[in-house]
């Protein structure tokens, strides 16, 4: 059985429209996919915390040398690993806050991207364990960062997602961008939008 995790970060629902049309998508989606399990991990109503001491000294502890304070710092993460693992397929929606990711989402990054779970060192180099599944990005946009723009090259959330989730393995990351949802191209944006996710929806 398919198992797509919606890692969901707006802190708006209704007014949302990354949520919103990551919902239109995962409805349609599930037309085509009516065996799969959506599970959705909601990072506004389940904020994951920050990182502190206890925690990255467990994050570069061997799970065999933990204490129990180790154990319990990282428990948390573990089982976001785990949630993570388990899924064939993810859609991750993002507002774009300050040129980049929302600070839940950041969290949550910093939780899943671990040594011998996510990613390894083997002979000095860095290698992704999250292999062979597909990821997609719908993000929203106050203003128009679309390729060419004024704004483009203060993108700091598609190339930095792609890195990251690179990093952990990700070679198929798709992403549907609603740019100038607070200037005159709102509903071109919307539109498209909309037109691309009827399209991949039926093939993703
Ligand atoms: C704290 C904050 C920071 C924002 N920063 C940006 C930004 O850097 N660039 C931009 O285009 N829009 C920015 N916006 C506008 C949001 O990206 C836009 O309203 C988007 O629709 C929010 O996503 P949502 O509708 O899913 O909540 C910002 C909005 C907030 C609340």
């Amino acid at each position: 059985m398919t198992r797509l995790l919606h890692i969901a970060s707006s802190p708006r629902y209704a007014h949302s429209h990354s949520r919103t049309l990551t919902q239109e998508f995962i409805d349609k989606w599930s037309l085509y996919h009516p065996e799969a399990t959506v599970i959705l991990r909601d990072l506004t109503l389940n904020p994951v915390p920050y990182l502190d001491d206890t925690w990255i000294t467990a994050k570069f502890t061997a799970p065999d040398q933990y204490t129990p304070e180790l154990t319990g710092a990282i428990e948390l993460s573990d089982q976001l690993v785990d949630e993570f693992l388990a899924a064939d397929c993810y859609v991750i929606s993002a507002p774009m806050y300050n040129f980049t990711i929302p600070a839940v989402l950041k969290s949550y990054i910093d939780y899943i991207v671990r040594p011998r779970r996510t990613f390894a060192v083997e002979n000095g180099a860095f290698k992704g364990l999250v292999t062979g599944k597909k990821l997609l990005f719908i993000t929203a946009r106050g203003s128009d960062f679309r390729p060419g723009s004024a704004f483009a090259p203060s993108d700091f959330q598609e190339p930095y997602l792609r890195t990251v989730f690179g990093f952990i393995g990700f070679t198929e990351i798709q992403f549907i961008n609603a740019n100038g949802l607070r200037t005159d191209l709102r509903d071109q944006s919307l539109a498209e939008a909309r037109s691309t996710i009827q399209a991949l929806a039926s093939h993703w």
